[in-house]
């Protein structure tokens, strides 16, 4: 691992100007420059680079970030390839960190594991094409099937001989480890004696994102009852199934390039579209999507489109999964293609022009083909109709991130017209679902609390401003995002005598839950580090949350620097002449964010044990909600009062 230091001084180096500037051509406009973008087609630049923020934003396209994320977005570097990237270009001598023992054998296992296979790979392309069992049998095999040599050799497609143990003899001859070689699954111990594994198998290959190989793919050539069709590498140090996406080497930069990635299940699907000049495609290995491999495509696109066959029994299944990839953020779309076809057989069958003219048109947004199947179940009947009704609100509240508000309204309304419901009616019930899932603690079961909403269908459309709930929503947001602002901005800076903003802070929030406090959790995570950071000594500037490893940390904290930071009309208002600064007036911001946050908090902690008020079955029950209720009160007068002294925005 890079050394702390190490990763310091990089930091202490970067100079954005510099690095973007070496990849795209940079002109100065004011404080700022400018270029084209280089993650979207554009003709007049809108690709801002701030050298006093030490970020990047696009304003056509959106995207924004530090100088690791751009080299890493730019380059498809991982974190730790973008450090040892700069530490070169800033002759910065980079120094590892002790590691545990065990972390060390893990390394050296992998690194072992790393090489055994490459072994591999050169041993079955040799075979394949080299061989002549390899090319009578497999090699001819993969040519009647369509593929040509060309893509064979792109994907290092191999074969393992059919005796017993020419692999086997071939690497032991080598001298690798026994255990290692058992490890990568290539090689079985029957009775002592060392076999092949994938013995008369075609050998596929696969790979990491840097192009390292992970494991294998077997696959049987004449098909056989008995034995399985594919056999795969067994979990080890770098297989692990659940962060594989079959094809995401050979796909990543196409995929990057059109901003869609396709998925298909079969290893031969991924290859033969790539023969046909469709490169955006990875298999999922016929199990549903896990959360690691949706991060892995989410690094290039946000836009996933599903390849099925239509006939397939797990359909339904694979589709319960994709609510994970909404879930997510992706914007899911599915193609079926005909019964008995994969898309391998099919472009085949139908060349490459017809099979790409095919996806554009048969592609159906995700969202709205699920309500499609659930509607011709329903048929008349009503008590389905409200079950699909709330099925399809719980699909379309998983689009809940402040930034997709326009997509979700969209599906709002088309799904509305669909089920011939009121729109605003529909709008509440999932505004509803989204605040039940962001309050689960403070709003369980509460209708007395200040936010709108509509508990079902039923309730009368003109006590419902189903638009309201959202800008609440929204605001509360820019609230906490507001508070953990000043805390960044102003923290080390005087408080009163001998104690700094911080230590206020942490002092009026310390026995707290935070995450009662503040719904987003990224927020609640950043108060954290600041608190770990400031009590280790480590000068928590928004610097190092800016190049903090976790990238969502980085995102938040620049959509927090980004936030409009004008002073508020009302401030001029009440300063004549002098208009004073942010700088001059941290307390009175401290304050006020800090207010805002505590007081929604008492505002929920009061309705709810209102609630518990009226469920309260004893009088000695009653006197205790009573009480709380006064004293809950006191503290909220009392914030208010303090919020009295402050103005808001
Ligand atoms: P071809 O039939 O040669 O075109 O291969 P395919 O990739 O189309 O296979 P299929 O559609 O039958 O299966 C899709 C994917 O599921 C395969 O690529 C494998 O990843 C996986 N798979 C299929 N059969 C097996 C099996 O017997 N064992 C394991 N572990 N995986 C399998
Ligand atoms: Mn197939």
């Amino acid at each position: 691992m890079i050394s702390q230091e190490s990763i310091q001084e990089i930091q202490s180096k970067i100079d954005i100007i510099d690095i973007v500037g070496s990849f795209i051509k940079l002109k100065k406009r004011g404080a700022n420059y400018l270029g084209n973008c280089p993650f979207h087609n554009e003709k007049t630049p809108s690709f801002t680079v701030s050298p006093s923020k030490e970020i990047y934003k696009c304003f056509g396209c959106g995207k924004s970030g530090n100088a690791i994320g751009f080299v890493m977005d730019h380059e498809k570097y991982s974190y730790v390839e973008t450090l040892r990237w700069m530490a070169e270009r800033y002759n910065i001598d980079l120094k590892e960190t002790e590691t545990s023992p065990e972390f060390k054998a893990i390394q050296h296992t992998a690194d072992s594991l790393f090489i055994i296979n490459n072994y591999a790979r050169d041993f079955f392309t040799d075979t394949l094409f080299n061989s002549d069992e390899g090319r009578e049998i497999a090699l001819s095999y993969l040519r009647e099937r369509g593929f040509r040599e060309e893509i064979i050799k792109k994907f290092q497609l191999g074969f393992n001989p059919s005796a017993k143990d020419e692999f086997a003899q071939s690497a032991l001859s080598r001298q690798y480890n026994k255990e290692l070689l058992l490890k990568t699954g290539l090689v079985v111990n029957r009775d002592d004696k060392f076999m092949d594994n994938y013995r008369g198998r075609i050998i596929f290959p696969i790979h990491n994102l840097s192009g390292k190989i992970l494991g294998f793919g077997a696959r049987i050539i004449k098909s056989n009852d008995r034995a399985p069709k594919y056999i795969n590498t067994p979990e080890n140090e770098i297989y692990v199934k659940s962060k594989i996406l079959y094809g995401s080497y050979f796909a990543r930069t196409a995929i990057d390039k059109a901003n869609e990635c396709l998925l298909v299940e079969g290893y031969t699907d991924v290859v033969s579209l790539h023969q046909a000049g469709i490169e955006n495609v990875v298999a999922s290995g016929g199990t549903s999507l896990t959360t690691d491999q949706l991060r892995l495509i989410k690094k290039y696109t946000n836009n996933l489109t599903i390849i099925y066959d239509g006939d397939n029994a797990g359909i339904k299944a694979a589709l319960r999964g994709l609510d994970l990839a909404v879930e997510e953020g992706f914007n899911v779309h599915l193609v079926l293609i005909p019964d008995k076809e994969d898309p391998d057989s099919f472009v085949n069958k139908i060349g490459a022009e017809s099979f790409a003219a095919f996806i554009k048109k048969e592609k159906k947004d995700f969202i709205l083909f699920q309500l499609e199947i659930a509607l011709k179940e329903t048929g008349n009947d009503s008590t389905k109709k409200a079950s699909v009704v709330n099925q399809i609100a719980e699909t379309i509240s998983k689009i809940n991130k402040t930034e997709e508000f326009t997509r979700r309204q969209d599906y709002i309304k088309q799904v509305s017209e669909i089920l011939k419901v009121e729109e605003a009616g529909f709008n509440a019930l999932v505004n509803k679902l989204i605040r039940e899932k962001y309050s689960k603690q403070e709003l369980k079961g509460s209708k007395t609390d200040n936010f709108n909403e509509a508990s079902s269908l039923t309730i009368p459309q003109d006590e419902t401003k189903p638009d309201e709930s959202f800008s609440l929503f929204q605001k509360d947001e820019l609230h906490e995002q507001a508070m953990v602002r000043s805390l960044i901005e102003f923290g080390l800076k005087e408080w009163n005598e001998g104690q700094k903003v911080a230590e206020y802070i942490f002092s009026q929030i310390d026995d707290t839950d935070l995450s009662e406090l503040l719904d987003n959790k990224l927020l609640v995570d950043i108060i954290n580090l600041y608190r770990e950071w400031y009590y280790a000594g480590i000068e928590p500037t928004d610097k190092n949350f800016l190049y903090h490893e976790d990238k969502s940390i980085n995102d938040m904290i620049i959509r927090i620097m980004d936030v409009n930071t004008e002073i508020s009309p009302k401030w001029k208002e009440h300063y004549e002449g002098h208009i004073p600064t942010r700088e001059e007036l941290y307390k009175e911001e401290v304050l006020s964010t800090l207010t805002y946050v505590q007081l929604r908090k008492v505002k929920r902690l009061i309705a709810e044990n209102q609630q518990e008020l009226e469920k309260a079955k004893s009088s000695e029950e009653q006197m205790i909600c009573i009480e709380t209720h006064q004293h809950l009160k006191q503290i909220e007068m009392e914030l208010t009062k303090r919020a009295g002294t402050v103005i808001y925005k």
